[in-house]
């Protein structure tokens, strides 16, 4: 056993070849700032499904048809890069748009923000009782349910509102409708790790990098870190532990998902800094990172290129990516298209550097 697996993984490889990744969770914005990240999303990654918490949000086919042709349009002249739009639940969302959406090509899922959850959320759903004639669409059709999946009465402690939503929300969600697709996006928890692992197989969730290599302390490090701050909250050290561990099984209900969600410096460094990581400039490196770390680099292509097609039911990608040991520095800050944003690992070294 020992032999067979030195035979797969050599210990300090410094090459590794997978087929090309996609992005199951960003956030691309709109207008100048848009064509500044997507270069990013667009050089790490084959498709990306684009968040619609955009003011206002992405909630009618007309709407995302016209966001997806506005990110085509800010591609690079050479990139390929395919988005896969994503509807707004509102309270009073029409199924039969979600149907014809989805339909139509233009619908890859449909996301579910709790009113006030998180930034550009308030226009979410404030029960899900409200949205149960969409969820049976989207059931029938097998259109995917994106979750945000955190519980928004201020009288829950912040750092318990996933695991409350959990017991309150998705797990009477998933055992009320067997049939529907769920991702739960962004896990921070012990707890959403064990419930997606023990629930059936049409239950799946995205891991962010920063959930893998952060814990709460990251915020409060000599002073408050407003650029480690993002929604879900970091969790303490036990939760990234056990993130780690999911992202690395290889159990194929853990996919990538970045959450990259970039706010201008001076937004972010405020009285009131928003929530959100920019993380696509470096995704990839992050990631890989991490796999290195805990020995699982032979299990990266199915968490990052493998695992989420066969959830969605899309072809993986042809072509593939190489990544090398060689050091990259990120930089301080990034120039997107005229605003400055402070990338996750500002200002650190990564281990591992790929081709695009
Ligand atoms: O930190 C976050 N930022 N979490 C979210 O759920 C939204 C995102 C954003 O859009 O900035
Ligand atoms: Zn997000």
């Amino acid at each position: 056993m020992a032999w067979a697996w030195a035979m797969t993984t050599p210990p300090n490889r410094s090459t590794l070849t997978i087929a090309r990744p996609d992005d199951w969770h960003v956030h691309l914005r709109d207008g100048a700032v848009m064509a500044g990240v997507l270069a990013h999303t667009a050089r790490q990654f084959a498709r990306a499904i684009v968040m619609p918490n955009l003011s206002p949000p992405i909630s009618t086919v007309a709407a995302a048809d016209a966001y997806r042709a506005r990110i085509v349009a800010a591609l690079p002249a050479e990139s390929d890069f395919t988005p896969l739009m994503t509807c707004y639940l509102t309270d009073g969302i029409d199924p039969g748009e979600l149907e014809r959406g989805f339909a139509s090509g233009v619908f890859t899922a449909a996301k579910l923000y709790p009113a006030h959850a998180t930034t550009g959320s308030a226009h979410g759903v404030t029960d899900v009782a409200n949205i149960r004639p969409a969820l049976a669409a989207m059931e029938r059709i097998g259109m995917p349910l994106l979750v945000h999946g955190e519980v928004t009465d201020p009288a829950v402690d912040i750092f318990d509102r996933e695991a409350v939503f959990i017991e309150q929300v998705l797990a009477p969600l998933v055992r009320d409708m067997p049939g529907l697709k769920v991702v739960f996006e962004h896990i921070t928890t012990v707890q959403a790790v064990q419930f997606v692992t023990d629930a059936p197989a049409n239950v799946a969730a995205t891991i962010t990098p920063q959930h893998l290599h952060i814990n709460r302390n990251a915020m409060f490090a000599g002073g408050i870190r407003p650029h480690a701050y993002c929604l879900p909250v970091a969790k303490r050290e036990q939760h990234r532990l056990a993130l780690r561990g999911a992202a690395t099984s290889g159990n194929a209900k853990f996919f990538l998902g970045t959450d990259s969600a970039p706010h201008a410096v001076a937004a972010k460094e405020a009285a009131c800094g928003c929530a959100g990581i920019f993380n696509a400039a470096f995704a990839l490196e992050s990631y890989v990172t991490v796999f290195d770390e805990e020995g699982a680099l032979d299990r990266f292509e199915a968490f990052a290129s493998l695992n989420g097609p066969a959830f969605y039911g899309l072809p993986v990608n042809s072509g593939t990516i190489t990544f090398e040991r060689r050091a990259v520095q990120v930089p301080a800050q990034i120039e997107a298209n005229g605003t400055a944003i402070v990338p996750f690992h500002a200002g650190e070294t990564l281990g591992w550097s790929f081709r695009a």
